[in-house]
């Protein structure tokens, strides 16, 4: 069996908050294989996007270890792309130029030529043309959403980390953005992990759902989703078994939420 991609090996975290410590996150074990696509899913604040900082080397964890590829996560790690859950678009750069920053940053060497091509093949992949000279201030926030998309994939990173990345969106147009991505990252071609609060959005795209605790965060129920791939993401949500893994998830992941909103 080859080594996963991202492992956490009881991985914790503790934020420090008025001189006390917080537990974020308990002892977590998750590993994430090559060219597998997995979402976590839990209430709010169980620790979520601690987990996805960390596999991007924001901060370290308080105990255990994160792992890419086999090695400790000890920097900020450019082999993922991260589309994190606040919007970080600069403001003073328009839509081009916001997609285009990775690349500035990451493949100096590009010709501005190519740079240029694989910008504009990102705004027709989300559908932004005709919003290449927009300042974010001036899109809509599932446009704002698909630009930080486009801003994630210009790069081709072999994994991806989205945290909520079709929150804000409407009903049709996430489901327009999961057919999209599933062109994407479709045929097993990339790595992803998944934040969602949409239980259904989460067994419609993953080949493993994750369920967490109310925080401190730890891992409560693992899913394996079996259906068929490629899937059509439209006419799954009618097929019994998704229907079945639904209720079989929601029951896990309710009364956390009940327990997340007592707190
Ligand atoms: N940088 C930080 N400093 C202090 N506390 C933090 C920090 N980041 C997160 N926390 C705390 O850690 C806990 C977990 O936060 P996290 O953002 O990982 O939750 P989440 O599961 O992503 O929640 P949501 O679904 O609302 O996005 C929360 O109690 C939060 O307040
Ligand atoms: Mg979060």
């Amino acid at each position: 069996m080859t080594s996963p991609v991202i492992e956490l090996k009881n991985a914790s975290k503790d934020f420090e908050q008025g001189g006390r410590a917080i537990p974020a996150l308990a002892p977590t074990g998750l590993n994430v294989a090559n060219h597998e696509f997995v979402a976590l899913v839990g209430p709010s604040g169980c620790g979520k996007s601690t987990v996805l900082n960390m596999v991007a080397g924001l901060f370290p964890p308080s105990g255990g270890q994160v792992l890419y590829e086999g090695e400790l996560v000890a920097d900020l790690n450019r082999r993922v792309g991260y589309m994190t859950q606040k919007d970080t678009l600069l403001p003073w750069r328009t839509t081009a130029a916001n997609i285009a920053a990775p690349l500035e940053l990451a493949c100096r060497a590009m010709p501005r030529s190519e740079r240029d091509d694989r910008v504009a093949r990102m705004i027709e992949l989300v559908g932004l043309k005709g919003f290449e000279n927009h300042y974010p201030g001036e899109l809509s926030g599932g446009m704002r959403k698909r630009a930080a998309l486009a801003r994630m994939l210009v790069y081709d990173p072999d994994t991806l980390l989205m945290d909520e990345p079709f929150g804000a969106l409407d009903a049709q147009l996430k489901l327009v953005m999961h057919e999209e991505l599933q062109r994407i990252v479709g045929d097993g071609r990339k790595t992803v992990l998944f934040v969602t609060h949409d239980l259904g959005e989460a067994i419609a795209l993953a080949d493993r759902v994750v369920v967490f605790t109310s925080r401190p965060g730890r891992v409560k129920k693992v899913r394996e989703i079996e259906l068929e791939r490629p899937r059509n993401v439209y006419r799954v949500r009618f097929e019994t078994a998704f229907g079945d893994l639904h209720e079989e998830l929601w029951n896990e992941l309710k009364d956390e939420v009940r327990k997340g909103t007592d707190a």
